[in-house]
């Protein structure tokens, strides 16, 4: 036996011993063609949240995130900003390090399969699956869809040929591959999911992953010839490694396999007892539920011990994305709110499996109701009141049990709620203790007992009793809201950085600890505010605000793909008046040829209403939707900006153009 090899007998005694299970959670790595919105901090702080917990609770615990930065859409992508793939994949990654340190994750791990120990451990995990004689070579056809690096039945496409997630066209590929023979693990497969329900959860995806497998497995294309950018597939000049293949493996190479240290891969993925979750969204259900058990079934390694599949953030009832242009960037919400007011807003609404919708309206309740008024004002309160009473926290612990009575009900529901990634559920049971101790302070009137003689030991225990139960609140809330929860910590003398399993007690909180003033938490939103400001962020211009681009290459151009995006047609003024209370904007009805639009311009500083009507103008007709000055609009108006006042300045049409003529 080496040296590291007694230690980690030891170790893996140590842990037997006290019983304590490894929990490794992984994020999905994240494409660098698109920077992060909503969607991916989602899925990130789900296992931050989890990771946490884990900790707290005291398990050994590994939280792996990433990017995915081979295949033909970085390629793309990158050559249409004139940059090497690599910088775009640079420029995308700071952006998510900038972000996860903003929110506060606390990941053990980034991977990029980009890295010399990506491309290691998949040339090792290769060599295994071709051990067991599972890689051939042959000629591939097939539908493909670029977007999803697929391909797809005829069946899945439809007689419109268009793929089932993007709805673009899929065009037709050729190629000669190496093959793995998938459809030697149907079988294999389906007799896993039997004797592991909870190998691929909510059930419903379960039954979807079960279906598709019973449906029938086709051998998978595993190279690709025709992309360049990818790790070279091993003996096969020429091809690079499909990128799905590439990507899967990123949750075994992070830990070391294929490499000399491979010392987290043993503490993490080879223990029998140990929990391997793989976090992902519904849209990527099938390659994490049939193609990479079945890769790793083929390489004789042990199986994730869940797939845990989320739904997805909707933004006008459709699924947030780049390709939809619906997507919600963090950034507006965290300047304004602060990360934690978004990890809270996501983790309470989304029922976790489920779609959700993204509003801000929706953002400002919770934040108001949940945050300023249910967590802030009773903190604040209780904070006061004993601060005013003793300087500090209590000095007796005291006889009133209600608060403690709760909080031992609603720990056992909040800890059950926390391993099934229940986390609504989890909120819910913490709320139920915050409800308790508000209704319990009033009920108590410890600002009436304090008048009273002789009262002093029978106040010190309604006060501890209410900041013991703020302390409990806050530990529990401290997978969701780390920062809020130390700063209310640290207000009752805590100063460590990170709680640990006792925190889960009642009692622990230091009777007599002096406090400083504590700190305002979530100072309340005045939601009126923040949308009027909105507004006249929008008025000042009147282009509803785009998707935040990737970063462009430093003069500015961009790719024809990306111009014939923007739809331009001629149209003819049919009415037009000022909006209400505003300089600048005109609301417009249009005739587009095959149909009227209302559309608000920037326009009125320069045009009177009657000067408009019966004139040609190119119109945008392709913009999402957008309110300005609460009023709706369809599209947008051109103009050239004429002098430093930018007066508008409208573009000309012959009038015998027709309305609703292409502009190119
Ligand atoms: N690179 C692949 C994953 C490889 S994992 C081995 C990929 N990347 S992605 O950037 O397109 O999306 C990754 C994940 O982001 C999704 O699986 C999902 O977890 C999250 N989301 C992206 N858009 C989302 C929503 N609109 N809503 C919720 N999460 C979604 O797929």
């Amino acid at each position: 036996m080496t040296g590291g090899d007694a230690g980690r007998a030891a170790a893996s005694l140590i842990s037997f011993a006290f019983r304590m299970k490894p929990f490794y959670v992984t994020t999905p790595i994240y494409y660098v063609n698109d920077l992060p919105h909503i969607g991916h901090i989602y899925s990130t702080v789900v296992c931050d949240v989890a990771a946490r917990f884990h900790r707290l609770i005291g398990d050994p615990t590994r939280l792996l995130t990433g990017t995915d930065e081979h295949g033909q859409n970085i390629e793309k992508a990158a050559a249409a900003q004139g940059i090497a793939p690599i910088a775009l994949a640079d420029r995308v990654v700071a952006r998510y390090h900038d972000l996860y340190r903003r929110f506060e994750i606390a990941h053990d791990d980034f991977i990029r399969t980009t890295e010399e120990r990506h491309r290691r451990g998949v040339e090792a995990f290769i060599a295994r699956i071709e051990a067991s004689g599972d890689l051939y070579v042959a000629r591939h056809e097939g539908w493909y869809c670029a977007s999803c690096e697929a391909f797809y039945t005829e069946k899945e496409i439809g007689a419109e040929r268009r793929c089932p997630v993007h709805a673009t066209p899929c065009s037709w590929e050729s190629e000669e591959n190496v093959f793995f023979r998938l459809s030697r693990f149907a079988a294999p497969l389906l007799t896993h999911y039997e004797k592991h329900p909870d190998f691929v959860r909510p059930e419903s995806r379960l039954a979807e992953a079960v279906s598709f497998v019973r449906a029938g497995l086709n051998d998978l294309s595993v190279s690709r010839s025709k992309v360049k950018w990818g790790i070279p597939f091993p003996g096969h000049p020429g091809h690079v490694v499909y990128v799905w293949l590439d990507a899967l493996a990123n949750y075994i190479t992070a830990l070391g396999f294929g490499s000399r240290d491979d010392h987290p891969y043993r503490e993490f993925w080879e223990p029998p007892e140990g929990r391997r979750v793989h976090l992902i969204g519904k849209d990527i259900l099938r390659f994490h539920a049939v193609y990479w058990p079945a890769f790793l079934l083929s390489a004789g390694l042990p199986l994730p011990t869940t797939v845990w599949a989320h739904g997805w953030w909707l933004r006008d009832a459709k699924k947030m994305s780049k390709s939809v242009g619906n997507v919600v960037r963090p950034d507006a919400l965290v300047e304004a709110f602060g990360p934690e007011a978004l990890r809270f807003f996501l983790m309470r609404e989304m029922a976790f499996g489920q779609d959700a919708s993204f509003s801000d309206e929706a953002f400002l309740t919770r934040y108001n109701a949940d945050l300023a008024n249910d967590l802030g004002n009773t903190f604040s309160r209780v904070a006061a009141l004993c601060r005013q009473s003793f300087g500090g926290v209590p000095p007796e612990r005291g006889s009133d049990g209600e608060v403690k009575a709760v909080f031992e009900a609603v720990e056992p529901e909040w800890r059950t709620a926390m391993e099934e990634f229940a986390f609504n559920r989890a909120l819910d049971a913490v709320w139920k203790l915050l409800t308790e101790i508000n209704g319990f302070v009033v009920a108590r009137e410890p600002w009436r007992v304090r008048k009273e003689e002789g009262a002093s030991a029978r106040l010190s225990g309604i006060l501890y009793a209410a900041a013991e139960g703020v302390r409990a609140v806050a530990t529990m809330l401290s997978p969701f809201l780390p920062a809020t929860s130390r700063r209310i910590r640290e207000a009752f003398g805590d100063r460590r950085m990170e709680g640990g399993p006792g925190d889960l007690e009642w009692g622990r909180l230091e009777p007599g600890v002096p406090m400083s003033e504590p700190p305002p938490l979530f100072p309340r939103a005045d939601a009126g505010a923040y949308f009027a400001e909105k507004e006249s962020a929008m008025n000042d211009n009147p282009t509803p605000p785009a998707a935040a681009p990737l970063p462009a290459p430093p003069d500015g151009r961009i790719g024809i793909e990306e111009f014939q995006k923007v739809q331009l047609r001629t149209a003819r003024v049919l009415a037009a008046e000022r909006v209400p209370k505003s300089n600048k904007l005109m609301r417009l009805q249009v005739d587009l040829g095959s149909e009227q639009r209302q559309i608000v311009a920037g326009i009125a500083a320069k045009y009177a209403p009657e000067a408009l009507v019966g004139r040609h103008v190119v119109v945008v007709a392709n913009l999402k939707p957008a309110r300005l000055m609460g009023v709706e609009s369809n599209g947008m108006v051109l103009a050239a900006t004429v002098g430093e006042s930018g007066e508008p300045s409208l573009l000309a049409v012959e009038p015998d153009v027709p309305p609703g003529s292409r502009v190119k």
